[in-house]
């Protein structure tokens, strides 16, 4: 019977998986995606929906007149979602509602549109609305979302535009109150006064108070040409990817006060170019050919300018590629540290409890890629420049010009440096050493372990002690007892012999 069962399982397992099999098969074959061509082009008040939990990679809500653009859920992390805008023949994210926290790919997450454009979670609550009252959603030729009011004539209340993330299209005009943020959130681009700049936040954990918003400055687009200088105090600039082929920077006309041309300039063609701030913090602009983007300007040509090419600790030789700072490490997938040990140095600096401890690295012929823009301090020897970074525990390391006598300080974890054939630039670096905190609270564990231990032990053996106490004191009762003739073997005894008696008394 009960053999019967386990088979009974077995086989309906085997039914089960086989029939999940198939299901996924299937599912693969007709709804890994949902491009449709028949995608509305419009989404009117009432509209509600969930994320159909068998697509893979992106649901479609809404198109363009073309076809070109989509909004849609895009699945992230296997399990989670962001609203997205992306290019349908080459499936290129270009737009994403910035949320705090991304939503569950599940269908108690909802898109919602009742005036506003809502993402919800059921159980959790509001994600992110455009807290509009609009009567239609659309998306522009050009992939602009667009909430418009209808009432005799159209109005834009809200627009995606005005809310970029990683990509600028053709004519959407960057301002001083936006930023473009890499998908891997490290580096940003910001519009100055004069110039559009280039951050990195590669420290998200710093104890320090005093970094700024954005991070770094490792790039800083001042206009070229003499002609028509940007006026400091004539207000604020704006930039626009111009359909003619380049990225201008303008002031107060239409005139551009700067341009920067890309390869592609003045090709016919309109709606053909974008603009995107890469991972690796470059500003790369591609043409659509039809069939495939091609990069027609990068804002940073050499990867040696990068902020971090060869990642952290790595060394760039131009022309030559990448290895690392420490001579005994290897260059390997990117990086300079052993595989599992690289969150330790992600982050954070030397000022915890338990984050003091560094081994010291020292290269000569090295200097930062974007040394221009940073702040210095002069120093009259390079051990005064390494004090001045081993006194203070945000500092990460300096590199020194014994020519010039520039001291550049470094608050935040090594990245790239580049190499240079002069060897009186040298470059000091600390390096977290063994597991740092993990190490202590390994340490930590270990001693709580131990003293729980001889507790233990103390507890047991006392258990013992106590326990053959209270069986010695059971016993003394016992004995006490039976002296005490509590016990009924005496009366027996007596009884016995006293019945012994009589029938002795009784037979003689
Ligand atoms: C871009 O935005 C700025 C600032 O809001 C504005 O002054 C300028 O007219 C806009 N340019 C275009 C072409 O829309
Ligand atoms: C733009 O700025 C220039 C330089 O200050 C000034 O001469 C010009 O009048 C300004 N134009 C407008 C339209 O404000
Ligand atoms: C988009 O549509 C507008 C008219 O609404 C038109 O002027 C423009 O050329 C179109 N752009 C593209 C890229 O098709
Ligand atoms: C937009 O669609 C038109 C017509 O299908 C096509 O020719 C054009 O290349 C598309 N543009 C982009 C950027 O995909
Ligand atoms: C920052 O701290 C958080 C939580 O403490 C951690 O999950 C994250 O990995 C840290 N980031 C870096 C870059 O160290
Ligand atoms: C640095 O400069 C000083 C004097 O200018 C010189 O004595 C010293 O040898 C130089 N050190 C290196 C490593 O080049």
């Amino acid at each position: 019977m009960a053999r019967q069962l386990i088979i009974n399982t077995l086989c309906c397992s085997r039914w089960t998986q086989l029939t999940l099999f198939l299901v996924t098969l299937l599912s693969h074959f007709t709804t890994t995606a949902t491009y449709h061509s028949g995608a509305p082009h419009e989404l009117l008040k009432g509209f509600n929906t969930a994320p159909d939990l068998s697509t893979s990679s992106f649901q479609t809500l809404l198109s363009d007149s073309v076809g070109n653009y989509s909004l849609g859920f895009l699945r992230v992390n296997q399990n989670q979602l962001s609203l997205a805008v992306i290019h349908v023949p080459s499936k290129e994210p270009l737009w994403i509602a910035n949320t705090n926290k991304l939503a569950r790919w599940s269908d108690q997450t909802r898109i919602i549109f009742d005036g506003s454009l809502v993402i919800s979670d059921t159980h959790t609550g509001l994600f992110w609305s455009t807290y509009t009252d609009g009567d239609r959603v659309r998306i522009s030729n050009t992939s602009n979302l667009l909430i418009e009011k209808v009432t005799g004539t159209i109005s834009i209340l809200w627009q995606s535009f005005q809310f970029p993330y990683n990509t600028l299209m053709e004519n959407q005009n960057f301002t001083s109150a936006m930023k473009l943020v890499s998908s891997n959130a490290i580096y940003s681009m910001k519009l100055g006064s004069n110039f559009i700049g280039f951050y990195a936040k590669f420290n998200m954990n710093s104890s320090s108070d005093h970094d700024t918003v954005h991070g770094e400055l490792y790039l800083k687009h001042n206009p070229l040409q003499a002609k028509a200088r940007v006026f400091e105090g004539e207000g604020p600039i704006w930039v626009i990817l111009n359909p003619d082929g380049y990225l201008g920077m303008y002031q107060n006309g239409s005139t551009p006060v700067d341009v920067q041309p890309f390869s592609t300039f003045q090709q016919p063609g309109l709606g053909n170019r974008r603009i995107r701030l890469e991972p690796d913090g470059n500003l790369i602009a591609y043409f659509w050919t039809g069939s495939s983007w091609v990069v027609d300007f990068k804002q940073i040509s050499d990867p040696c300018e990068l902020p971090s090419t060869c990642g952290s600790y790595g060394l760039c030789q131009p022309g030559k590629g990448c290895s690392c700072l420490d001579d005994r490490k290897e260059y390997i997938s990117g990086s300079c540290e052993i595989p599992g040990n690289r969150k330790k140095v992600a982050g954070g600096d030397f000022c915890g409890l338990f984050d003091r401890k560094y081994r010291v690295l020292r290269k000569y012929g090295v200097e930062l890629p974007y040394k221009e823009i940073m702040a210095y301090t002069r120093k009259s020897s390079l051990a005064k420049c390494e004090s001045a970074c081993e006194e203070v525990c945000t500092c990460w390391g300096a590199v020194y010009s014994n020519t010039s006598g520039f001291c550049y300080t470094i608050d935040y974890p090594i990245q790239t440096l580049v190499a240079v054939e002069d060897e009186t630039k040298m470059g000091y670096f600390k390096v977290k050493e063994g597991g740092g905190k993990k190490k202590m609270v390994v340490w930590l564990g270990v001693g709580i372990g131990l003293l729980c231990g001889v507790v233990l032990i103390f507890l047991g053996v006392m258990g013992l002690f106590w326990k053959r106490a209270a069986r010695e004191k059971r016993r003394y009762v016992e004995e006490e007892g039976v002296a005490r003739g509590v016990g009924s073997y005496r009366d027996l005894g007596s009884t016995k012999l006293k019945a012994l008696e009589l029938s002795q008394t009784q037979s003689s």
